[in-house]
């Protein structure tokens, strides 16, 4: 049945009508414990979700559409490993990646658990080497720079995690990430390391993808300039890939090949061989509280009721105001300079998991699916685009992201940073009315006739819905829960859709047809036939760049 013929849609539907005009700040009023009722911890996570316009009745409506799309079932099919990515015929199994219980998980009468320890094994043993320095490069140098070298699902998580824990990092490590084919990010990498101490590690999962390859290639050039012999292309390359007969035609040596499975989604891909960066760089204990932290929230999500359950409510919450209020954005605001790339990454992680318009058997959907997702430092962006979330005409939810305890030595900075946290969830919420506004200017000793022409445009209208999401401290183990709490998040809202979250074909037709593109740039005659506008461009191109 459709999402929007359950009864449980329709009662929401009518809810909908009862709550829209309700604000927040009358909710928070008459219930003082309102906070203390929406409020959840797991692990090293507290969340509050108390700025949100809900009510019992919205919590109690959104369950019961949970249960109506069977979530508890899809939950248990995902984690037993069931092929739920149905377009590719692929189970999903992320969770498998960091389950350190001792449970079996079959995949096609395999249990994949002996697998994913085994690549963990050879991971651990890799970077023992490199960090206590009996993997030499060419000439016996100790290597001092990693260099991923990847794209989307295979560069975000390990850029992500790596910068978000640099203070557990090794310090005798510069990390550097490569995943534009512009020259630029390259060729500046490149100025700054040297072939004898630099270790590169080409992360694809298809080891077919143009930017990664065409990199990989012209990193493996710039090597190969300076040491000569290919032969110690196997002290200074290493791949990290489901598709081993690929990485082995580049000149990978077979040893150096860490592999994954066709179960672990690119984006979903940090916990496994994807993350040898962070293993590099954290060690292999920090590495392992990472899926530790991962594995709390995995084992929360599949044994908690929904009403305490902080991805089902994350999850049901955004399909509250996407679905219903109608609302086309996420933003996602970290506080923590240390988690400026988490929005990139979660972006990657909804956006292509979600932005789906098909259902899972076929059908165009009829209601919204995957929200448009944003996000960026939250102390900068309340200096730039903050102006359209306050007084603007669109309902944006935000999750408002930062880290409780102290850090730094400088006075006052986390306070300052904390207390803009907490103010902009409670502007948002409150808003500021236009009595208020008359007040203050009073006061201010304005006239009278200057108040009127000013006071509508300092108008908050308030009841902007944000969740506030509070890391204990920033460590391996906090990082893994928080990601985690995301892809289960997502995995809600996508079970509620029917759509399937694990596959992405639509970044496809882009890719085909810059093929067939830059054949025309290179000046082969491809007959192929273009409309005007793309015919136009390719001829600025070549203009301009006329030998
Ligand atoms: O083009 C999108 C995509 O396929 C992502 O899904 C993936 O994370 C990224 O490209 C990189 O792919 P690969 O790891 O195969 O190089």
């Amino acid at each position: 049945m459709s999402l929007t013929q359950l009864s449980s849609f329709i009662k929401l539907k009518e809810h909908f009508e009862q709550m829209k005009n309700i604000h927040m700040k009358t909710m928070f009023e008459e219930d003082e414990n309102r906070a203390k009722r929406y409020f959840l911890s797991v692990a090293d996570l507290r969340l509050d979700y108390s700025k949100n316009r809900i009510n019992d009745e919205t919590l109690k409506l959104l369950f019961e559409l949970a249960n109506e799309r069977n979530l508890k079932e899809k939950i248990k099919a995902m984690f037993r490993g069931d092929k739920i990515n149905t377009t590719e015929n692929r189970s999903v199994l992320h969770t498998a990646l960091r389950n350190r219980g001792e449970q079996k998980i079959e995949v096609e009468g395999v249990d994949v658990m002996q697998n994913v320890r085994s690549v963990l094994e050879k991971m651990e043993k890799f970077c023992d080497q490199i960090s206590i320095g009996s993997w030499l490069g060419y000439n016996n140098h100790f290597i001092t720079d990693i260099v991923n070298i990847g794209i989307g699902g295979s560069d975000l998580g390990a850029l992500m995690v790596c910068k978000a824990l640099k203070e557990y990092g090794n310090p005798r490590l510069n990390m550097h990430f490569v995943s534009n084919v512009d020259s630029t990010q390259l060729q500046g990498v490149l100025s700054k390391i040297h072939p004898q101490t630099t270790l590169f590690i080409i992360a694809s999962k298809t080891f077919s993808t143009q930017e990664t390859l065409t990199n990989a290639f012209a990193a493996r050039k710039w090597f190969l300039d300076s040491a000569v012999n290919e032969c110690f292309i196997a002290k200074h390359f290493v791949a990290v890939s489901t598709n081993k007969k690929a990485a082995l035609e580049f000149g990978i040596a077979e040893d150096n090949i860490f592999e994954f499975w066709n179960w672990v989604g690119g984006r979903y891909s940090l916990w496994c061989a994807v993350g040898l960066a962070i293993m590099l760089y954290l060690g292999k204990d920090n590495f392992y509280t990472l899926l530790e932290g991962a594995y709390i929230m995995d084992r929360h999500f599949y044994e908690s009721e929904f009403e305490q359950n902080m991805p089902v409510i994350l999850g049901l919450l955004g399909i509250w105001y996407i679905n219903f209020f109608k609302a086309d954005t996420h933003l996602i605001m970290p506080y923590d300079e240390h988690l400026r790339h988490f929005p990139k990454f979660i972006q990657q992680l909804d956006m292509e998991s979600n932005g789906k318009q098909i259902t899972k058997d076929g059908t165009f959907v009829d209601y919204d699916t995957g929200p448009i997702v944003l996000g960026d430092m939250g102390i900068n962006a309340q200096h730039a685009f903050f102006q359209l979330l306050h007084q603007g005409t669109r309902l944006a939810p935000i999750d408002l992201i930062a880290v409780l305890s102290k850090k730094g030595t400088l006075p006052k900075h986390h306070e300052i940073l904390l207390s803009n946290v907490f103010a902009q969830a409670r502007a948002f919420m409150v808003g500021k009315t236009y009595e208020e506004v008359c007040e203050e200017l009073t006061h201010k000793n304005m006239p009278q006739t200057e108040i009127e022409k000013l006071a509508l445009h300092k108008v908050f209208k308030g009841n902007r819905v944000s969740n506030t999401l509070l890391l204990d401290e920033l460590n391996p183990k906090s990082i893994g829960s928080l990601i985690a709490l995301y892809e289960h998040k997502i995995f809600v809202q996508g079970a509620i859709w029917d759509i399937n979250s694990f596959d992405q074909w639509g970044v496809e037709l882009g890719k085909e047809l810059a093929k067939s593109i830059l054949a025309e740039l290179l000046g082969q005659d491809t007959q192929m036939k273009y409309d005007s506008s793309t015919k136009n461009l390719i001829e600025l191109y070549k203009q301009k760049n006329q030998s």
